[in-house]
């Protein structure tokens, strides 16, 4: 059943959209997140017809007026959308008509929603991303104040999550810290990108109305305009582009939830979440669980999704404007928000976190220096095929007979190979294990030191 026309565009039409296409049609629950951005954009839009004559000073001035009053009502909660909107832009050209009048129906002039749409979206993402950016600054503080404070606790670093060679627990928290250093690089570079004016594009085949689009690059803070209308109205690698960085960095979020997950059950404990960051159990009266983490976890399924989603739409969209590129929105704002609250999450958490030191000492198995061992040998001129092969029989000794690695005497080990001394005994210490690990890179408190500093010289 078609309703009466009520359509800005439907001169051509002799009846009206049905109530279920409008519904279908309508973005304007999505859009209205960047109602900000298509008012910026109308505002530089009608000071460049003003140059060119298609306005005068006073119904630019109007303009100017109506818009700023549109973004008042908004903010206060007073602005009147109708089922009828299709989506901002068409919202905002109806609702400037009622605040001035005639002047309202000159702003279209020479634009195409094509490429408001696509000028509205590339400052929306830009901004958006640059306060996802922000975020992840202060997760990486959080992990430099956790670097610093627990610069002194040795723990079992975990290959196959099987104990492998005691670290620092700074080096740990610093490998998040250049993991987040590589997302926020990613996160950037698409803002980066994202940073290129489209207005002026039209439709499709550029303005009919010579505007001067420097002009207008620099009234919306661009740092560069398209090349080409086509490309201008039609690219979405940008969203995607943001979509990628986004769903990557909620990979690297997930991962370290994930250790801290299982740092945190009975059977490790080596950290304790906050009350504050965890949640109980509706039957179980002794659970506390790590809610947050988990969510985090399970939200880069999400942002993933998101990636997939919009990939997924633009794959078969030809050249250049259909309306399947409405569907860029959501996936977009659904993970940059969801970015932003889960670096802020993370950031509490390890802020509140404590680390359990006791059980982290009295869960480092001696075997982890077993590497340390074979290098000895090396070192005594034993080739290192041969000295991992000697080492191994030792801790398969050791594990049979419930021996503890370091409790082996100097006797015990030359049953083994007649290259082992008295200053073996001096390997069985967790410093001396980080101290021989002192290169650039290295778990050794020189390179932990360095990583500091670089983190330090990194967040300014
Ligand atoms: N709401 C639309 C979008 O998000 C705006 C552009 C509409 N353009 C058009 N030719 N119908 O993509």
């Amino acid at each position: 059943m078609s309703q009466a026309k009520n359509k800005m565009w439907d001169g051509r039409f002799e009846e009206g959209t049905s109530a279920l296409m409008d519904e279908f049609n309508s973005s304007l629950n999505t859009d209205k997140a960047f109602i900000v951005e298509d008012v910026l954009g109308s505002k530089a839009w009608s000071s460049a017809l003003e140059k060119q004559g298609v306005l005068t000073s006073e119904e630019r001035e109007s303009i100017h007026r109506g818009l700023d009053s549109i973004l008042e009502k908004y903010f206060a909660g007073t602005l009147e959308f109708l089922p009828s909107d299709e989506d901002i832009h068409m919202a905002v050209e109806r609702l400037l008509g009622l605040e001035i009048g005639d002047a309202a129906a000159k702003l279209h002039t020479g634009r195409s929603r094509n490429d408001q749409v696509a000028t509205d979206f590339h400052l929306f993402v830009k901004n958006r991303l640059g306060e996802a950016a922000a975020s992840l600054r202060e997760l990486q503080k959080a992990l430099l104040f956790r670097a610093e404070t627990d610069r002194d606790i040795i723990v079992p670093g975990y290959t196959h999550y099987q104990q492998a060679q005691p670290v620092s627990l700074a080096h740990y928290w610093l490998s998040f810290f250049y993991l987040l250093e590589r997302d926020y690089a990613r996160i950037t570079n698409a803002a980066k990108n994202a940073d290129i004016m489209p207005l002026g594009s039209g439709a499709i085949a550029g303005s009919g109305f010579a505007v001067d689009r420097e002009l207008l690059r620099t009234a919306l803070g661009f740092s560069a305009i398209t090349d080409n209308s086509i490309d201008g109205v039609a690219a979405r690698d940008f969203v995607l582009e943001s979509l990628n960085a986004l769903a990557a960095t909620g990979l690297s979020m997930s991962r370290y939830a994930e250790d801290l997950i299982v740092w945190s059950t009975r059977e490790f404990g080596y950290v304790t979440l906050s009350d504050a960051w965890s949640t109980g159990s509706s039957m179980m009266p002794q659970k506390k669980n790590p809610d947050s983490l988990e969510l985090i976890r399970g939200k880069s399924g999400r942002l993933v999704g998101n990636y997939s989603r919009f990939a997924t739409t633009l794959k078969g969209v030809g050249l250049s404007y259909f309306k399947d590129l409405q569907e860029d929105k959501e996936p977009f704002i659904d993970s940059v928000n969801q970015v932003k609250l889960i670096m802020a999450v993370f950031t509490e958490v390890l802020k509140t976190l404590k680390i359990n030191k006791d059980r982290i000492a009295a869960a480092l198995d001696p075997f982890l220096l077993a590497t340390d061992l074979a290098d000895y040998l090396v070192r005594k001129g034993m080739p290192f095929r041969n000295s991992h092969h000697v080492i191994g029989s030792i801790v398969g000794h050791c594990d049979k007979n419930g021996i503890a690695l370091n409790k082996m005497s100097t006797a015990d080990l030359k049953g083994f190979s007649e290259l082992f001394d008295e200053d073996v005994q001096s390997l069985f210490d967790w410093n001396t294990a980080l101290n021989g690990r002192d290169i650039p890179g290295g778990t050794g408190p020189t390179s932990v030191a360095n990583q500091i500093a670089k983190a330090k010289a990194i967040l300014g």
